[in-house]
């Protein structure tokens, strides 16, 4: 393993790659949508085929990602051309470098709007700002947030400033520090809201939601769903996973940090959806789609339950962490990449990226408000930037980081760096070349609308 780069920046403790990894795939995603997406597309059956996904393109494309980032031991464009280069293959791949970069700040600029209404939520919960009888009163409160431009760009920004603040102390003594107690803590709030839940009297219809095998529910949207969600909610193809992997240790196992953080982050989902659905059914509610889930039933829920508002304020401290740890994940390559490649101070690197993303989340915040009637086909700022990178960037990096690592480095790169037997390196090799891409394939060809399944 001679051919790598001497590493910059490298996690001081034995867990700190996995702490810092699990906290990036840890998010919204999971608490939030995760939970949704099962119930919506046939529960047990969804759950089946969304691990099927993680299994047969999330796990193969995580382990490309920390093995570029690790071999090239730089931001997602000079790691990749980098390991190009190594291979003899010319820099335009590190275009793939680029638009993972884009991708994950793109991400982030929508992601602190839903980050700050959690930040909000916990405000309204600790103040007594949520107090109604029905959903409509939770849907006028949750209008009223989004209305007013100071309130909502005011909680944005100082989910931006918070996540600034981190990622600007650096790798070990921001990012490293910050998710060491984040991440156990979001773990025992979830412990603490699941023995909750299982008190609420509905947790088995809770149970039965989620992993209720209803074949007839999945449709070929839910498998659609599944493939996209296994990107977003492993933050693969964001620049995320491969900056993380550039600062891991040579003698750390790529394989086994990968399962460890893939199994961690399907662990969270349906942990998460167990300490959600039993709260909504045991008060009669929907399992609503959108928003509306965590913003409006579960607070009507929690108010009419037996100490409701200590757990709702435990409950968006929880989703609020797990937005911080993963949205200092989505900034981390571009500070990487002003920092080590255009040589600027980590701080300054970090203030410049800062100013950039609070205007691009400034125009994501306005969709809500000032801005609602600015789109473009339909769609505003808020949606564009979700919609570009999850149906088209994300899918279009990870098969291009498929292919090149299927048929274009060389093949001693991967050796190398996963270090696995001969089976498994056949198997991971047959995965990356065959099966990730086509999965890949069919999302993407979807969301051209090229096909209709
Ligand atoms: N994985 C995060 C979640 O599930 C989202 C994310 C995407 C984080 C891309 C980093 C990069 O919420
Ligand atoms: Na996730």
């Amino acid at each position: 393993m001679t051919a790598r780069q001497q590493p910059k920046n490298l996690w001081l403790g034995r867990w700190g790659f996995i702490l810092a990894a699990t906290g990036s795939a840890v998010g919204l995603g999971n608490i939030w949508k995760f939970p949704y997406m099962t119930g919506e597309y046939g529960g047990g059956a969804f759950v089946l085929v969304y691990l099927a996904c993680i299994l047969a393109v999330g796990i193969p494309v995580m382990m490309i990602e920390i093995g570029l980032g690790r071999r090239g031991r730089g931001s997602p464009i000079d790691a990749i051309r980098r390991v190009a280069r190594e291979s003899g293959r010319g820099g335009l791949w590190s275009l793939l470098g680029w638009m993972a970069m884009l991708c994950g700040f793109m991400i982030l600029s929508f992601y602190v709007v839903v980050a700050g209404w959690s930040f909000s939520y916990l405000w309204k919960t600790v103040s007594g700002g949520l107090v109604g009888s029905e959903v409509g009163d939770m849907a006028a409160i949750f209008a009223a947030n989004n209305a007013d431009p100071w309130a909502l760009g005011g909680w944005s920004t100082l989910v931006t400033l918070i996540t600034l603040t981190i990622v600007g102390k650096g790798v070990q003594q921001g990012i490293e520090k910050s998710v060491s107690w984040m991440m156990p803590g979001m773990v025992i709030m979830l412990a603490i809201m699941i023995g909750y839940a299982m008190l609420s009297g509905g947790f088995g219809d809770g149970v039965d939601f989620l992993f209720s095998f209803e074949i007839g529910k999945l449709t070929s949207e839910g498998l659609l769903a599944a493939m996209g969600h296994a990107f977003f909610t492993l933050s693969l193809a964001s620049g995320a996973i491969l900056t993380y992997g550039s600062y891991l240790p040579d003698n750390a196992s790529i394989a086994r940090t990968t399962f460890t953080v893939a199994i961690a982050d399907t662990l969270v989902a349906l942990m998460a959806g167990l300490a959600i659905f039993p709260v909504i059914f045991a008060n009669g509610m929907d399992p609503a789609a959108g928003p509306g889930l965590l913003f409006m039933s579960l607070p009507l829920a929690f108010q009419a339950m037996p100490f409701g508002s200590v757990f709702m304020a435990i409950f968006f401290v929880m989703l609020s962490m797990a937005a911080l740890t993963s949205a200092i994940s989505m900034i981390e390559a571009t500070v990487a990449w002003l920092n080590e490649s255009k040589g600027i101070s980590r701080i300054k690197a970090t203030c410049g990226a800062g100013i950039v993303l609070w205007l691009l989340s400034t125009l994501a915040m306005l969709s809500f408000n000032l801005g609602a009637d600015w789109t473009i086909a339909g769609k505003h700022a808020f949606d564009w930037l979700d919609y570009l990178t999850s149906r088209f960037m994300m899918p279009l990096g990870g098969l291009g980081m498929a292919l090149l690592a299927g048929f274009v480095l060389r093949h001693e790169i991967f050796r190398s760096e996963l270090g696995l037997s001969n089976t498994q390196h056949a198997l991971w090799l047959f995965m990356v070349r065959y099966v990730s891409p086509l999965g890949i394939m069919l999302v993407f060809i979807d969301s051209l609308g090229l096909m209709d399944l």
